[in-house]
């Protein structure tokens, strides 16, 4: 079977490098956005199988015609906590009146979920997708930390596994009230007994490596235990202040170091030279009025960046990167092209995909219509409901 769609009034889409070159500068997401206008693309089984004018689409079993719509691929929110029970409103309506932002807060998220059964944690997950997908966000990754039990993890790393595209094992989140105290023997959870029984199911380990969270000392002791069990790595850094995250997410080859909020100029220059993606989450920023991470500097100095939601119930429990691409432009001096290029191929990037972000020939039909001319209008018109339509493989699922 397959679709034509056409009348695309504006098809704006990242290209990526060729990926035959392993070099470290074609992994690196940083080609143009693409624009093409009057386009139309093809899909057949789920991927996109043929780019151009409309006017030289070719025949095919269905016809979308979008009127004169834009299109962009589907975002990939690369960074979010959806597996956990509760709000924390009351906390935001505190720091709105002045109390800072400490991670303290997810212990009473982990008592929440622990409290709640596996229907109700699913439930709340699929409902954040489907709220992320009528948002256009076609690519999920979804991270545990709100159980803190060998239990409690196992269970959300399987629902993070089973509703979301990329699960990420973040048994390393805080550490729990039980082990208050005993923050050594908590690691030695995570690193032994956790890690044993989430591996399984986990795409990546996470670490919050920040004060009041994980030490350097302990969170190399974690991602050791990833390493040595073949599982890639990817880093909460540099959140609430500098530290050692982010040179430590280069040392190991994470994929992503998030947040990137407090940076020195070693820790840019270590970025730079990486294949680490700094992933850049304004919507905490906001909801915890902090000052927002330096995008330009990254990219002037060469790293790659992605922009995720961080969607959790404490530091930012907004699902939109819509929202998140309005905040990289007016806050953080990124152009609307290099905001949609972080917010889709930037992502891909950060989660090793190369099938997503883009809709260049063989990539998936991912893609997210807009109710509007241009991609612009994504940061030009923020807060406004743009997404007409997002269809994953093809297939209308918003
Ligand atoms: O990415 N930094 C740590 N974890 C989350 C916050 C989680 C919470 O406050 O519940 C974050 O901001
Ligand atoms: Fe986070």
């Amino acid at each position: 079977d397959t679709a034509v769609v056409t009348g695309i009034g504006e098809l704006a889409t990242g290209r990526p490098q060729p990926v035959e070159n392993s070099s470290l500068e074609a992994r690196r997401p940083r080609g143009a956005l693409s624009v093409l206008r009057d386009a139309a693309f093809v899909v057949q089984d789920g991927h996109v199988a043929w780019v151009g004018p409309a006017a030289r689409a070719p025949a095919a079993d269905t016809l979308i015609d979008l009127g004169g719509r834009a299109v962009v691929p589907g975002f990939v929110d690369s960074h979010a906590h959806l597996v956990f029970a509760g709000e924390r409103a009351a906390e935001f309506e505190a720091r709105m009146t002045g109390s800072p932002y400490t991670a303290g807060g997810i212990r009473t998220t982990v008592a929440a979920t622990r409290a709640a059964d596996d229907q109700r944690l699913r439930a709340n997950v699929r409902s954040l997708v489907a709220e992320m997908a009528r948002q256009g966000t076609t690519t999920v990754e979804c991270k545990t930390g709100y159980g803190l039990t060998v239990e409690d993890e196992v269970r959300a790393i399987r629902i993070a596994r089973e509703e979301c595209d990329v699960a990420t094992f973040l048994g390393a989140h805080v550490v729990p009230t039980e082990f208050s105290g005993r923050g050594d023997e908590y690691v030695d959870l995570v690193r032994g007994p956790m890690l044993e029984a989430c591996a399984p199911h986990a795409d990546y380990v996470d670490v919050f490596c920040e004060r009041g969270a994980f030490s350097e000392a302990q969170s190399r002791l974690i991602l050791d235990a990833a390493v040595s069990r073949g599982l890639p790595v990817r880093l909460h850094a540099n959140q609430l202040g500098r530290g050692p995250g982010v040179q430590l997410a280069v040392e190991y080859g994470a994929a992503s170091a998030d947040h990137c909020t407090y940076l020195t100029d070693d820790d840019v220059a270590a970025l730079a030279r990486s294949s680490t993606v700094a992933t850049l989450l304004p919507g905490v920023e906001f909801s915890t009025r902090s000052p927002y991470p330096d995008a330009r500097r990254l990219i002037d100095a060469g790293a790659v960046v992605a922009l995720a939601t961080d969607c959790n119930p404490g530091s930012c429990y907004t699902s939109s990167m819509p929202f998140c691409i309005a905040l990289a432009v007016r806050e953080m001096r990124m152009s609307p092209a290099e905001a949609l290029l972080a917010a889709t191929l930037g992502g891909a990037s950060a989660l090793g995909r190369t099938d997503v972000g883009h809709l260049t020939v063989g990539a998936r039909a991912d893609f997210a219509v807009l109710d509007a001319p241009s991609y612009l209008h994504l940061s030009y018109r923020p807060g406004v409901p743009l997404v007409a339509g997002t269809f994953k493989r093809g297939l209308l699922v918003a």
